[in-house]
């Protein structure tokens, strides 16, 4: 067993030429809105300077640089061209297939201005609404980056997500336009996105347009009038585009994520803050060197991540970045390993489950490419065991690399907690401190700061820039949702605990919202989707302890009483399983299909009807049932173990 106290200091070479230095944490603490107007200035290009940093009266909505104007793309792309370096590569893409494409930042500014003029043919303007739906290809970052050039929202719905979720969030959101593709290379093969798209427009929609990037040649139904090629509409575009400048507050983009009621929320995220917080973590805590590194972040643009540390974040700091659309084991999987060897990535940004399902394969596989260019390797999405992060030290980064444990959330818009790389002694699996110019605690029940070696709540203190400034269309639900459990605090939904040196350590929702390979999943929303199934009379779902993916879906289903009989054959059994998972990936998408479906006659419950769900996570976990004192009916575990045993006999 790896201890707490092991630590890992800076190799003084490092640290010696380190962006972060330990001075920006007394910067920060000595006059903390100074230290963001010089952040919002160092890392950012205004078009009027803002004069004023924050203003806070009317809390929880924070307005940051208020009087200052930008643009988005403009910051991330034209300025790089404007200071001469027109030549240095954007993006790498590295298709699945093996298709490549080199992308400068010259060329990136003519495709997002084409882009943002066949945007504007379209009848997209400023204050619009307009749904990416996407593979992980350049015109995924080229349409977010031309929606922001002519002050449009852009909402990016993950590839993986259903019809039936992509409608809800069009329809939420009002969205004019969709951008899609034909389909998307996947494991092998091409995968099909359009006809989500078709699926999801019938009936009542508030799109006038489709636009359908070619990717992958497969056939594809078409709604004259309603759908355009990407290509036909951005070839003859002219290339000379001038940004909209809009305010700091305006809105950049809507990414919706699972709360703990069954409807997705609608972050929404505005201009200067926002690219002030993702420039300022990109530069210090992965140390970028936009001469000399090559920095790759594996997720996907339909995450917050991808919006921060694939778009904005690396695209502001003109960095050179590798973009792959595919999975990591095809088509084997020393793939991307074979990628950091190719482009000589220095920066790596991933996940835990990633990293471990990495493990699972093997150090072989890894062991045959040079991986001698990594410098820095960051963790994002749950907390990283410290075996993981210990092989990840180890086997991909030589013992040498400063591993950067990131906590943040799709609400916090950019870091908030993690090492400075040079900076910080690291310890395997804390993420640490909050970032100079981040105000965090653990609190307790009565919001009282707990001591070291203590646990708790984990909350922001301060508003900070990248702040979420709402939930799309619904104040109420904002204030209710984050700041109404602690007086003046903004409550992550997260436990942690300090230790005895004052590090914060992560220890998971505190809430129903489940961590499945880094992707946040409702238990209501499951809950929904399974009851919306003709067979199901009542479902609970929780998040159980999986050695790959953090937290699996293990859904208990009480079913109506004419499916009942067929459940109890094997064959039924197993066919009822096959159809309730297939209709949750329907419903929500593939990501959210549970990992075990157990039919059980009863579900634990408290005298005022409320699903006992920690009962059932000892169930799924296959451990000794805890206190059950308070259920309305005690017999009930009794029924649910004795159900679930006999059909483990048969
Ligand atoms: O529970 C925390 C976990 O992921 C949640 C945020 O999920 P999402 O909005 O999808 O954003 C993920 C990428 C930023 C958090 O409330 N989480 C994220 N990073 C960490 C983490 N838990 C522990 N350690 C982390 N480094």
């Amino acid at each position: 067993m790896l201890t707490e106290t092991r630590s890992f200091p800076p190799a003084p070479e490092f640290a010696a030429q380190a962006n972060a230095q330990a001075h920006l944490y007394n910067e920060a603490a000595n006059d903390r809105l100074e230290f963001w107007a010089h952040q919002a200035r160092t890392h950012v290009t205004w078009k009027t300077p803002f004069t004023e940093t924050l203003d806070w009266s009317n809390a929880p909505v924070a307005r940051w640089f208020g009087d200052g104007t930008l643009n988005a793309a403009y910051n991330a792309v034209d300025r790089h061209v404007a200071a001469g370096n027109g030549d240095r590569v954007a993006l790498h893409f590295e298709g699945e297939p093996g298709d490549t494409r080199t992308v400068t930042y010259a060329d990136l500014q003519r495709e997002v201005s084409r882009a943002a003029n066949a945007l504007a043919s379209l009848g997209v303007t400023t204050g619009d609404r307009v749904v990416i739906y996407l593979p992980m290809i350049v015109e995924a970052v080229v349409a977010m980056l031309a929606c922001a050039r002519i002050g449009a929202t852009h909402s990016v719905v993950f590839g993986g997500f259903s019809a039936d979720a992509l409608r809800s969030r069009i329809a939420d959101a009002g969205a004019k336009i969709v951008i899609t593709a034909d389909g998307g290379f996947r494991r092998g093969k091409a995968s099909a996105l359009k006809p989500a798209v078709d699926e999801a427009l019938t009936g009542d929609s508030p799109v006038e347009h489709v636009v359908v990037v070619r990717r992958t040649g497969q056939e594809t139904a078409w709604a004259e009038g309603r759908d355009v090629w990407w290509h036909d509409i951005t070839e003859t575009a002219d290339i000379e585009h001038t940004p909209v400048w809009v305010e700091a507050e305006h809105p950049l983009f809507i990414l919706y994520t699972s709360g703990t009621t069954g409807k997705p929320k609608g972050i929404l995220h505005t201009t200067g803050g926002y690219l002030t917080q993702a420039a300022y973590t990109h530069y210090n805590v992965f140390d970028v060197k936009p001469e000399t590194d090559v920095y790759w972040c594996t997720a996907d643009i339909g995450w917050i991540t991808g919006h921060s540390y694939v778009v904005y974040g690396p695209l502001l700091n003109g960095a050179t970045q590798v973009i792959y659309e595919g999975t990591p084991d095809s088509p084997h999987q020393g793939r991307w390993w074979e990628i950091i060897e190719k482009y000589k990535v220095s920066l790596f940004y991933t996940a835990p489950t990633a990293i471990r399902t990495c493990m699972k394969w093997g150090e072989d596989i890894p062991n045959k490419y040079d991986l001698s260019s990594l410098r820095v390797l960051g963790s994002v999405g749950e907390s990283i065991n410290p075996e993981a992060w210990m092989w990840y030290r180890r086997v991909i980064g030589a013992n040498t690399a400063p591993i950067v444990d990131t906590w943040w959330q799709t609400e916090t818009g950019a870091i908030m907690i993690s090492p400075l790389p040079g900076v910080t002694a690291t310890k395997p699996g804390s993420a640490q401190r909050p970032l100079p110019g981040i105000s965090a605690e653990v609190v307790n029940d009565s919001a009282e700061a707990v001591p070291n070696g203590s646990g708790g709540y984990l909350v922001l203190t301060e508003p900070w820039p990248a702040m979420l400034r709402g939930i799309w269309g619904d104040l109420e639900r904002y204030k209710d949702t984050y700041w109404s459990r602690f007086e003046g605090l903004y409550f992550a939904g997260d436990g942690a605990k300090k230790d005895e040196d004052g590090d914060i350590w992560l220890l998971g929702r505190v809430d129903d919202v489940m961590n499945v390979s880094g992707h946040r999943l409702s238990t209501m929303e499951i809950e929904s989707a399974l009851v919306s199934h003709d067979f199901v009379a009542e479902a609970a779902v929780v998040g159980a302890a999986d050695d790959t993916t953090g937290q699996a879906v293990v859904a208990f289903v009480i079913l109506r009483e004419e499916h009942a009989q067929n459940a109890g054959t094997a064959e039924g059994s197993e066919s009822i399983q096959i159809d309730l998972r297939n209709h949750v990936a329907k419903e929500i998408g593939p990501i959210a299909k549970p990992r075990t479906i157990l039919v059980v006659p009863e579900l634990p419950k408290t005298r005022s009807g409320k699903i006992m769900r920690r009962l059932l996570r000892d169930i799924a976990e296959n451990r000794t049932v805890g206190d059950a004192t308070t259920l309305a009916d005690s017999s009930v575990m009794d029924l649910i173990a004795s159900g679930l045993s006999s059909k483990a006999r048969s």
